[in-house]
């Protein structure tokens, strides 16, 4: 077989371990384990969600609407756009592979910051552009300026988390725009909002008006974190009509099943539900943060559902610790980890957990 040799550059995509795994190495009960790796929610979907998606159950020996008609009208006005600008993906992970796939391909570069969500590097190295990574500036954000000097030429996309996974930090809405208006109107900019839903900081105002006048502009969103469906994988982009007839071309037919469909449009007619699921949160981040604080650790204050934190030198160690607990958090590098804002009882795991570790992880690693 003559596979492509570039692809053995594609580390394989490494999930949160599922629970079953890892009360299986561990000898651990799956009841005792907590997933606090992969940026989940922590609830189920909306009741009405859940009804809603029973409710079509009986219909999924059809294939499914490959417009997404219905999801994208609501998903549209739920925005302010037209249901045209709208594009629907098997998770926005799969329209930013797309993105990629449309814009790339050899003699190409892409941009983005790093460390950011590893989907821009895959999706880089498949769509076999080259990939530029911008380190983050010393607060763990992005670093606009750096980003736009390191544009080329031959650069065809550039990726903007925000707020960034895996630090939580934001770029300020204005930042946002002035970077915007110095990109050269051939380079895509991906807004990557997978978060918005959690951010607190008023500075913040959605990438979605700079579309208007933007045509090399689209934001990705996902209805996989605060709607609770990452299991079903839905997630939408916005931008211009033109610009998202263009950047589909690759998308494979029926990709999004219409139960997830079904679900999206559900959701999102529940802004109360999402609301107060962001308040929850921001107390769940509250908590993990103050106790991280009291414990003396370095963390970088979140606008996610997520903290970034260093208890010590060493990434693999810690996960491994806390493991050993059935707590499952993600490793990332040079001490750094991730933990997942939980519900209220596994937010208290996982800071006595840390607390009982911390001496030890704190030592030099050999
Ligand atoms: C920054 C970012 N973008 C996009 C996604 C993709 O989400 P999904 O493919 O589930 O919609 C994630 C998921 O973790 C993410 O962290």
């Amino acid at each position: 077989m003559r596979i492509r040799p570039d692809l053995r550059e594609i580390p394989p995509y490494r999930p949160g371990r599922s629970i079953v795994d890892v009360a299986r190495e561990w000898g651990l009960e799956v009841s005792e384990i907590i997933k606090l790796a992969s940026n989940e929610c922590p609830l189920p979907p909306f009741p009405e969600v859940q009804e809603a998606v029973a409710a079509a159950v009986g219909g999924i020996h059809r294939y499914p609407d490959n417009d997404a008609g219905e999801a994208r009208e609501a998903l549209a006005a739920h925005v302010g756009v037209e249901p045209d600008q709208i594009w629907v993906g098997a998770g926005s992970s799969e329209l930013l592979r797309i993105m990629a796939l449309a814009v790339g391909g050899p003699g190409t570069s892409a941009v983005y910051a790093w460390p950011s969500f590893v989907i821009y590097r895959l999706a880089t190295t498949l769509a076999m552009s080259e990939p530029v990574e911008v380190p983050l500036d010393a607060g763990m954000a992005h670093d606009p300026e750096a980003m736009l000097a390191a544009l080329r030429d031959d650069t065809t996309i550039v990726y903007l988390c925000n707020p960034n996974n895996p630090t939580g930090t934001l770029l300020d809405a204005e930042t946002v725009a002035s970077f915007v208006e110095r990109v050269p109107p051939d380079v895509l900019v991906v807004v990557d909002e997978a978060y918005h839903e959690y951010v607190t900081d008023d500075r913040h105002v959605s990438a979605v008006r700079l579309v208007e006048d933007h045509p090399n502009v689209v934001v990705a969103r996902t209805l996989s974190k605060i709607y609770g469906l990452a299991g079903l994988r839905v997630g939408y982009a916005v931008g211009q009509a033109e610009t998202v007839a263009e950047l589909r071309r690759p998308q494979a037919p029926f990709s999004v099943n219409s139960l997830a469909q079904v679900a999206a449009v559900e959701a999102i007619r529940h802004p109360g539900r999402v609301e107060e699921r962001r308040e929850l949160n921001r107390r769940g981040r509250e908590v993990l943060e103050r106790g991280l604080a009291e414990l003396g650790v370095p963390y970088v204050p979140s606008q996610t559902n997520f903290v970034f934190f260093r208890p010590g030198p060493d990434t693999d160690l810690t996960a491994e610790r806390f493991l050993g607990h059935g707590v499952v958090i993600r490793s990332l590098s040079k001490g750094w980890v991730r933990v997942t804002v939980g519900s209220e009882e596994e937010n208290r795991r996982f800071l006595q957990v840390l607390a009982a570790e911390l001496d030890r992880l704190r030592r030099p690693s050999f």
